[in-house]
């Protein structure tokens, strides 16, 4: 009789040990792409043990879209049970659009491309923005809706930026464009008097040569260059694109106004401002013939040819990133003496970006960087 008892209490001891818990799994287990996995939405808690956890999750991948068996091992105190549960991973976020600037400024005429302003379109989930059975949709994976008229001079115009993703997610950005009137053509002539002359009366273009220190070629009222000399040069012409195409990207339209300009170009240019505003004023801002940096090829007037360019976000952006495409404000303010003309916020010179860099940084002009005068 006691023998019996000590076998069934074996027996009860064994089978409680053995005794599978109360869980009761969630059947339409869905989780968010990338989150990690509400370990308590898991079971139903009414219907399971009432200690029942969860201690470990296995195998589960939070970036793997659609339905998954993974591994849970659930607990009570310090009992432990192991059970396969599915779960269905859902994508429910809309792609990321994100812009470059939320207003663009172009010239009237000019070219524009509505996606330049568009930095990325991306959904969470690499590869998912919906590119097909859609005519609208570009190759990039979205919808550009524009109503700028690049003709007409208005503040205000929108674009509007759609992207969906496979799942039928949809993200929509918006930004404005104003197109500005084209600066003028004609040439709006300092004011101030930066002193005249300068220049030695000895000195003949016609027997000069080219004056390179290290290098750099310098063209200033004491270094002319002969009439025959000159071209556009190809590197400058590619850095200024670079330097133009930034800037629209930055929002600001920087258009070239005078690029390589010969010997007989000067001479007409020089005689026009003297004609007009006397030699005395013309020698401070307009160079001689032979004596003018345009003829080296290295030289453009961009923006505007106007002296309060240099206070327009153009003219300011102009002349704290020019030095990154090579470039240098050729004649600064408050340097009028060194170089011999007024300030000219809008030409730049192509000196190569180390050189510019270190220009633009030591605030310096091209004579005191070369120790030359
Ligand atoms: N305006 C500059 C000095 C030139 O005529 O070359
Ligand atoms: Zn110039």
């Amino acid at each position: 009789m006691k023998k019996r008892l000590t076998i069934l209490l074996l027996l009860l001891f064994l089978c409680s040990c053995s005794s599978k818990m109360d869980i009761a799994i969630n059947e339409n287990m869905e989780s968010e792409y990338g989150k990690e996995l509400e370990s308590s939405l898991l079971f139903d808690q009414e219907k399971s043990d009432e200690n029942l956890t969860v201690k470990e999750i296995k195998d589960y991948d939070n970036k793997k879209l659609g339905e998954q068996e993974i591994t849970v091992v659930f607990a009570v105190e310090d009992k432990t049970q192991e059970e396969k549960v599915k779960v269905t991973v859902k994508d429910t976020k809309a792609p990321e659009i994100k812009l470059k600037r939320e207003s663009v400024e172009i010239t009237a005429g000019d070219g524009f491309n509505p996606a330049s302003n568009i930095e990325s379109v991306k959904d969470p989930i690499d590869g998912d923005i919906k590119k097909s059975d859609n005519s609208k949709i570009n190759k990039n994976g979205y919808i550009i809706v524009s109503d700028v008229d690049t003709k007409t001079v208005k503040d205000g115009y929108k674009v509007k930026v759609t992207a969906y993703d496979v799942n039928g997610n949809k993200a929509e950005k918006e930004y404005t464009v104003n197109v500005k009137a084209k600066p003028e053509e004609s040439v709006n002539p300092p004011t101030a008097n930066a002193g005249s002359g300068g220049y030695d009366s000895n000195l003949d273009p016609y027997q000069a040569e080219p004056y390179y220190v290290n290098g750099i070629l310098l063209v200033n009222k004491k270094h002319p260059l002969p009439p025959s000399f000159g071209a556009l040069d190809p590197t400058a012409a590619a850095a200024l694109a670079q330097l133009q195409s930034a800037a629209q990207n930055a929002g600001h339209a920087i258009p070239t106004m005078s690029g390589f300009r010969t010997y007989d170009y000067q001479v007409t240019l020089y005689n026009r401002y003297v004609a007009q505003d006397g030699q005395a004023a013309a020698d401070t801002y307009s160079a001689r013939p032979g004596f003018s940096e345009h003829q080296t090829g290295l030289v453009f007037d961009v923006g505007a040819i106007d002296n309060n360019f240099g206070n327009t976000a153009a003219g300011r952006w102009l002349r704290d990133h020019c030095h990154e495409f090579g470039f240098i404000i050729r004649y600064p303010q408050g340097k009028e003496n060194i170089t011999g003309y007024m300030y000219e916020p809008w030409h730049i010179r192509y000196v190569g970006v180390s050189v510019a860099a270190e220009i633009y940084q030591r605030g310096i002009t091209l004579e005191e960087y070369l120790g030359v005068y």
